[in-house]
C-alpha cells in the first residue's frame, strides 16, 4: 500500500526571498467568529527581477487588496497562496482579511479557546492570519492595534511595547503595540482575554528595569509565583553565563489551557501551555516544578538564541532549538543535581530520539526534506541537536565555547543565518577545526562505538581498540565516521584511576574518534584495568564493549564520573533483564546474586547522594531496553524488567523500609534537599508494593491521607499500580473526588489510568474517553489519555489481537479533522513498528494502512503515515 505524498520541500532549494519587508502595521478587530485583520505591509523587491509578488495564506477569506492606496485587479488566489503581479519595486500594501477563530481547533494561527484569544504562529501559522511573506529569513517591524470588547478582554496583549490605548463608545477599546526589534513572522503574538496578573521585575546587570508580567487564569494567581521566579533566575544566569541581558523594557508570559505544545518564545509575549506555569505544592510534583523551570528557562533564553539571531529556513530548526536545548540544560543542572540532569537528557535521547532514528522518520538534526514543518519539532532536532552542541561544549571547553557564542552574537545579532554559520562562528573564535565535526548535521542514525581490549601480561602493554559504524536509516544508506569526542578512563583492580602522562588521550581523558577504527595503547600496567567508557555521555552514541558484571560493579562503586557510575549500574540490570528474558526457565543465579549486591551497596549512598542513589535504583525503562535488541519480544522483555525489579524488592524488602522510614521531611518546600528525599521515599515505596511486603498497604494509605503536597500524593498512586487493583480504585476514586475540577491534576489521573496494567483496559479506555472532562479538542487531555496509553502502556498497546494499535487508529483519524498536529504526534508508537515480531508489524501496519485510506488526511499525517509504510 502507497500513499501519494503532496511534495517535499527540500533544503538544497533554498532561495532568498523575492521580496523583503521592512515595516508591518497591523490592525485587529477581534470577533468569536468574524475577526478583520487590516495588515499594511511596506514591501521592496529583492534584487532585480519580475517575479510576482507571491504571498502565503491559508484558511482565510480575502476581503480587500489595495497597493499604494489603489485597488489591486491582477492577482490570483488559491487555497496557499495570493500571487500578485506588479512592477513597483517600493511600494505599500494592504490586505484586508477575515477569520473564524472560534473554528480554529487545529490551534494553529488565531484561535478563540476557554474565553481568550491566542495566536500560534511558529512554524507556519501567521499565513492563517494574513496574506504574508511567511518565511523566518524575512524580517520586519510591527505595530499592532488590537480591539475588543472591553468587559469581556480587559487584556489586549501584542509584542514589544504598548504605545496606546484608547475606548469606543460602543464598550470596545483598543491597545495599540510596538516592537522595536525586527522579527519574522513566526515570534508574532496576539492574546486578548480576562486574566489575573501576577507582575514584578528585575534589575538587569547594566541597571535596566524590566517589568514582568504573568497571566493567568482568574483565580490561579497563587500558582503563579514559582514560574517568575524561575524566570528571574533564568535572566540572571543568562546575564552571568553567556553575558547576555534581556532587551526590550517588558516581558510578558501568558499561560492558556489549550496549547499544542510545551511554549512559545514570541519576542516579549511567551505564551506557554498552563502545565508549565502554573504550581503550588498541593496541586503540582517535584517534577512539575522543575519542568516550569526548565521551560520558563528554555524559552527565555530564545530571547538570544532564536529571536535576536533567528533561523534563515525551517531546515535550519535545530540552530535555536538544540542550542536553546543545551542552554537550558545546563541552566537546570546549575539550578538542582548535575548527574540527576545529565541521566535524565540521556534517557531522553535513549528511550525516543534511538527509536526515531530505528523508524521510518529517521532524520538528521538539520533534515533535508520537510513535507509539514510541524513533524520536525522532533527530539532529534531538540535533543540530539542539543547533545550535538554538547559536543562542541567539549571539544572547546567552556571558555571556548563562549568565545564562540560571543562571534556568533557579534556577526548575526539580528539576521537569520544557517547552522553552518553557527558552527563557523565557533571555529573561527577557537581556531578548533570543526570542518569533519559538520557531519553530525547531515547525518542522520545512531552511531555504535564498538571497543575490545587486549592486555599482555609479559609486558605490561594494555591496548584499546575503538571502531565506530552508523547503520543505515530509513533515509540515507551511506555513513560516514563522524568525529566524536569519546570520554573515558582506566580503573586498576584497587579502583584508582590510571594515569600516564606520555598518552595524550589518557591525559585528557578523552580520545577524539575521527575514523573508523582508532587505537590507545599503554605500558607497565601490572594488571588489565577496567576502561569506562563514554562518561558523562560524551556522545549520543550507543556504546558496546563486552563487560563482566564484575567490571560493571566495579564502575559503579568507582568511577570518578557520577554519570557512568549510574550508567554501569543501568548496563548491570540491562544484562539480568535481557538474559532473563531470552531464558526464563534457566535464570543466571550468579549474574543476578552479583547485581544485588551491587544494588545493596547503593543504599549506602542515599545520605551522601541521595539524587545518585535513587536513579541508580532504578531499572531501566521498557522504551531504553527495546533500543538495546534487534527485536523486541514484548511479553519477555516485559516480565522480565518486572521479574527482576520484583526480585529487587524481596531480597532487599528491610532496606526499602528502611529507607522509606529514614526520609524525614518537613512540610513541603521545593528544594533539592527535599527533592531527593521524596524521590527517594517514593521509590522505596514503590518497591514495598511490588515486593508485596506486609506494611505495603497501610503506608500507602498513610501516606496518601497525610501527604501534604502532590509529589507524595502521585507517589501513593503510581506505587498502588502494582499492589491490588481494588486498592488502587479505591485510591483513585478518592483522588478524583477531590481534583476534578483542576485540569492539570486530572491530567495526571487520566494518564494514571491510561497506563494501567490491567487485562480490561481496552474496555476501560472508552469510560476514560466518554469522562465529562475529557475532550478532543484539548490536546492536554489527549496526550494524557491517548499519548499515555500509546506511548507507555506497553501490554495494552501491544496486545497481541491488535486492539490496542485499532483503538489509537480509531481516535487518530477522528483527530485528524480536529487537531492534526497533535494527531501526528501521537502516531508515533505505531509508526516504530520496525522492531517488532511480524505479527505486530503487520498489525501495526495494517493500522497505518487504514489511517492512509483517509480521504481527508492532512498534511501532517500523510508524511508520516506514508513514510513508515514505505
Ligand atoms: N519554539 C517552541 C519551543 O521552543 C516550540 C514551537 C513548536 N511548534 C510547533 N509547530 N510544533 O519550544
Ligand atoms: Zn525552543
Amino acid at each position: 500500500m502507497t500513499v501519494s505524498s503532496p511534495v517535499a520541500k527540500k533544503r538544497s532549494d533554498y532561495q532568498t526571498p523575492d521580496f523583503l519587508i521592512s515595516h508591518v502595521d497591523m490592525v485587529f478587530h477581534l470577533d468569536v467568529e468574524n475577526t478583520r485583520v487590516i495588515t499594511t505591509s511596506q514591501i521592496t523587491r529583492n534584487g532585480q527581477h519580475d517575479r510576482p509578488l507571491v504571498l502565503d495564506g491559508e484558511s482565510i477569506k480575502l476581503i480587500s487588496l489595495t497597493l499604494n492606496e489603489d485597488p489591486i485587479h491582477d492577482y490570483t488566489v488559491n487555497d496557499e497562496q495570493l500571487s500578485i503581479q506588479t512592477s513597483a519595486n517600493t511600494f505599500t500594501l494592504c490586505v484586508e482579511t477575515e477569520i473564524n477563530p472560534r473554528e480554529n481547533k487545529t490551534l494553529e494561527g488565531l484561535y478563540f479557546s476557554a474565553g481568550a484569544y491566542c495566536t500560534q504562529c511558529e512554524a507556519e501559522g501567521f499565513r492563517k492570519i494574513t496574506y504574508f511573506l511567511d518565511r523566518p529569513d524575512v524580517l520586519a517591524k510591527y505595530d499592532v492595534t488590537i480591539f475588543a470588547d472591553k468587559a469581556r478582554y480587559p487584556h489586549l496583549l501584542s509584542n514589544g511595547n504598548q504605545i496606546g490605548k484608547g475606548q469606543l463608545d460602543d464598550g470596545r477599546h483598543w491597545v495599540k503595540w510596538q516592537d522595536p526589534f525586527n522579527k519574522p513572522s513566526y515570534l508574532f503574538a496576539l492574546v486578548a482575554g480576562d486574566f489575573d496578573l501576577l507582575s514584578d521585575h528585575f534589575i538587569t546587570q547594566s541597571g535596566r528595569n524590566v517589568v514582568l508580567e504573568l497571566y493567568v487564569d482568574k483565580g490561579a494567581l497563587d500558582k503563579g509565583h514559582h514560574a517568575i521566579a524561575s524566570l528571574k533566575k533564568a535572566m540572571a544566569w543568562d546575564e552571568k553565563v553567556f553575558g547576555l541581558e534581556y532587551d526590550l523594557d517588558i516581558y510578558m508570559v501568558v499561560a492558556v489551557d489549550f496549547f499544542n505544545m510545551g511554549a512559545m518564545e514570541n519576542k516579549g509575549l511567551n505564551v506557554f501551555n498552563s502545565k508549565f506555569v502554573l504550581a503550588d505544592a498541593q496541586s503540582a510534583t517535584d517534577d512539575d516544578f522543575f519542568n516550569i523551570e526548565a521551560v520558563i528557562g528554555h524559552e527565555y533564553f530564545h530571547n538570544w538564541t532564536g529571536n535576536r539571531v533567528t533561523c534563515r529556513d525551517w531546515f535550519q530548526l535545530s540552530l535555536k532549538e538544540g542550542l536553546t536545548v543545551f542552554r537550558d540544560q545546563q541552566f537546570s543542572a546549575d539550578m538542582s543535581s548535575p548527574v540527576f540532569n545529565r541521566i535524565k537528557n540521556v534517557q531522553i535521547i535513549r528511550e525516543h530520539q534511538f527509536a526515531e532514528d530505528a523508524s521510518a522518520m529517521a532524520h538528521p538534526i538539520r533534515p533535508e526534506e520537510v513535507i509539514e514543518m510541524n513533524n520536525f519539532y522532533t527530539v532529534t532536532v531538540y535533543d540530539k541537536g542539543a547533545e550535538v552542541i554538547r559536543m562542541m561544549h567539549t571539544l572547546l571547553g567552556a571558555d571556548g565555547f563562549r568565545k564562540g557564542i560571543d562571534l556568533y552574537f557579534e556577526r548575526f545579532d539580528g539576521q537569520a543565518v544557517t547552522c553552518d554559520d553557527f558552527v563557523q562562528a565557533m571555529q573561527d573564535a577557537t581556531h578548533v577545526d570543526l570542518s569533519h565535526f559538520r557531519l553530525w548535521y547531515s547525518q542522520s542514525g545512531t552511531p555504535k562505538v564498538t571497543v575490545t581490549d587486549t592486555f599482555e601480561q609479559s609486558s605490561g602493554r594494555y591496548t584499546l581498540t575503538i571502531t565506530q559504524s552508523t547503520p543505515p536509516t530509513a533515509d540515507q544508506a551511506q555513513k560516514g565516521a563522524l568525529h566524536i569526542p569519546f570520554k573515558f578512563e582506566l580503573l586498576d583492580q584497587q579502583g584508582a584511576i590510571i594515569y600516564d602522562d606520555s598518552v595524550p588521550e589518557l591525559k585528557a581523558k578523552m580520545v577524539e574518534l575521527t575514523q573508523a577504527k582508532h587505537e590507545i595503547s599503554v605500558s607497565g600496567l601490572s594488571e588489565k584495568p577496567t576502561p569506562s567508557l563514554l562518561l558523562n555521555f560524551s556522545a549520543p552514541v550507543k556504546v558496546e564493549y563486552p563487560y563482566s558484571h564484575q567490571q560493571l560493579s566495579h564502575i559503579i562503586l568507582h568511577s570518578s564520573d557520577e554519570f557512568s557510575r549510574w550508567d554501569a549500574s543501568q548496563s548491570l540490570y540491562s544484562r539480568c533483564i535481557h538474559s532473563l528474558a531470552t531464558t526464563p526457565d534457566s535464570p543466571d543465579e550468579e549474574l543476578f546474586d552479583s547485581m544485588l549486591v551491587a544494588v545493596s551497596g547503593m543504599f549506602d549512598l542515599a545520605d551522601s547522594n541521595p539524587a545518585l542513589a535513587a536513579a541508580m535504583l532504578s531499572v531501566p525503562s521498557f522504551e531504553t531496553l527495546s533500543q538495546q535488541v534487534d527485536e523486541i519480544h514484548v511479553e519477555a522483555l516485559y516480565h522480565a524488567q518486572r521479574s527482576i525489579r520484583n526480585l529487587m524488592a524481596t531480597s532487599l524488602s528491610e532496606k526499602w523500609l528502611a529507607l522509606y522510614n529514614k526520609q524525614i521531611i518537613g512540610s513541603y518546600q521545593y528544594n533539592a534537599d527535599d527533592v531527593d528525599k521524596r524521590r527517594l521515599r517514593n521509590l522505596s515505596l514503590s518497591y514495598l508494593v511490588q515486593g508485596d511486603a506486609p506494611q505495603a498497604s497501610k503506608l500507602l494509605s498513610a501516606q496518601f491521607a497525610s501527604a501534604d503536597n502532590m509529589t507524595d500524593s502521585l507517589g501513593v498512586l503510581k506505587a498502588a499500580q502494582y499492589g491490588p487493583v481494588a486498592q488502587f480504585d479505591n485510591l483513585m476514586v478518592q483522588f478524583e473526588e477531590r481534583w476534578r475540577r483542576d485540569p492539570l491534576v486530572l491530567d495526571k489521573w487520566f494518564a494514571l489510568h491510561a497506563n494501567m496494567e490491567r487485562s480490561d483496559i481496552l474496555a476501560r479506555l472508552p469510560l476514560l474517553l466518554s469522562h465529562e472532562k475529557f475532550s478532543l479538542d484539548n490536546p492536554n487531555r489527549v496526550r494524557s489519555v491517548l499519548g499515555s496509553f500509546a506511548f507507555y502502556n506497553v501490554l495494552g498497546f501491544h496486545a497481541i489481537d491488535g486492539s490496542g494499535y485499532r483503538f489509537l487508529a480509531d481516535y487518530i483519524l477522528k483527530l485528524n479533522s480536529v487537531n492534526p498536529q497533535v494527531a501526528a504526534r501521537i502516531i508515533t508508537p505505531l509508526t516504530q513498528w520496525q522492531k517488532f515480531d511480524d505479527t505486530r508489524q503487520e498489525l501495526m501496519r495494517y493500522q497505518l494502512a487504514r489511517i492512509a485510506d483517509c480521504k481527508t488526511l492532512s498534511k501532517d499525517l500523510i508524511e508520516k503515515v506514508s513514510k513508515s509504510l514505505n
